[in-house]
């Protein structure tokens, strides 16, 4: 019900009369008051005016559920959500409700992480209210070698939704990293459950410093805020990201790889540079040729032989 109070109060922009209020949704002025109490306790500023109404004056920077949902006009990413206010690790409550048969779409949502986790053991460093910390569990019809393009296909998404939103061009280096002017600005931790030949489901991180002050973050770190000079809306750049990521989900669906691979293309910093990936008990130096069909990476090595790496830490020579 204070999802519906406040969609309508939003489309309104000005005073709506308690009677009418009350009797649009059908509750008693008694519920509409208490859920109107409700929904200011949760930080919305909403004043009443006796004998006008009720206007609602802002909202608080939070990305609940129902902010999301509201006019996200997806079919399925995003359709049901989770959102804490502090989680151990969305991965981990993504992992679980996977786990319990949660469907495709299913996102949940953290302001903050005590124990955010990224690639290879890393910390992630989740701010309060300041970042986007997600996990998308998507439940695809490929095998367990094949979910590689599903990072590919998430960087691209969250590229698309920055330019729209902050007007900026993030890049992407291989596998995981949304850089900034070299600097990083996000990750991508995709984790799945699966058998050899059956993926029951991956699990999709998302980790994006928006709002973070520069000096909160690591040296080789930064965030939108920072380029941007203003706050950044949360809750429309992460209702950008979910539409995109579904837009090219079903695009990866239609299409398959290929046309994730060429979007990618558009955002990408790694091929042509001079590379050094660090694999579990070796290393790799040379030159970044191309991708695969399958995200995989294409290394020509200074010996010469051109090696195909899946995962991996990829550090630029020069
Ligand atoms: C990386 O760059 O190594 C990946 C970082 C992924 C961080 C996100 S934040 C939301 C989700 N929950 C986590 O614990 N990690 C991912």
């Amino acid at each position: 019900m204070d999802e519906k109070i406040l969609d309508y109060l939003k489309r309104k922009k000005d005073y709506v009369s308690g009677d009418h209020l009350s009797q649009r949704l059908g509750i008693s002025r008694q519920a509409l008051w208490r859920h109107i109490q409700s929904l200011k306790d949760s930080g919305y500023e909403i004043v009443a005016v006796p004998h006008i109404g009720y206007k609602l004056i802002s909202s608080p920077d939070r990305i609940f559920a129902s902010e999301i949902a509201s006019r996200l006009n997806t079919k399925s990413i995003g359709r049901k959500i989770y959102y804490y206010d502090s989680v151990s690790s969305t991965m981990d409550t993504a992992l679980k409700l996977g786990i319990e048969g949660a469907c495709e779409g299913t996102v949940v949502l953290a302001e903050s992480q005590v124990k955010g986790r990224g690639r290879l053991g890393r910390i992630w460093v989740s701010h309060k209210y300041k970042g986007i910390y997600l996990s998308l569990i998507l439940r695809p019809k490929i095998l367990p070698n094949e979910t590689a393009i599903l990072t590919l296909l998430s960087a691209v998404s969250i590229c698309e939704a920055i330019k729209e939103k902050a007007g900026l061009e993030a890049k992407i280096k291989w596998p995981n990293d949304i850089l900034l002017h070299n600097h990083k600005l996000g990750g991508i931790l995709t984790e799945l459950q699966a058998e050899m030949d059956e993926v029951h489901f991956v699990v999709i991180g998302i980790g994006l410093n928006v709002n973070n002050d520069k000096k909160s973050l690591p040296d080789n770190a930064t965030s939108l805020k920072e380029h941007k000079k203003e706050n950044i809306n949360r809750v429309e750049l992460l209702q950008e990201i979910l539409r995109r990521l579904e837009a090219n989900y079903f695009l990866f669906q239609k299409k398959k790889a290929a046309a994730i691979i060429e979007k990618w293309d558009e955002h990408n910093i790694t091929l042509g540079r001079r590379i050094r990936v660090s694999l579990h008990k070796r290393h790799i130096e040379g030159e970044a040729l191309d991708l695969d069909i399958d995200g995989g990476l294409l290394v020509r090595g200074d010996h010469g032989l051109v090696e195909k790496v899946m995962a991996g830490d990829v550090v630029y020579c020069r």
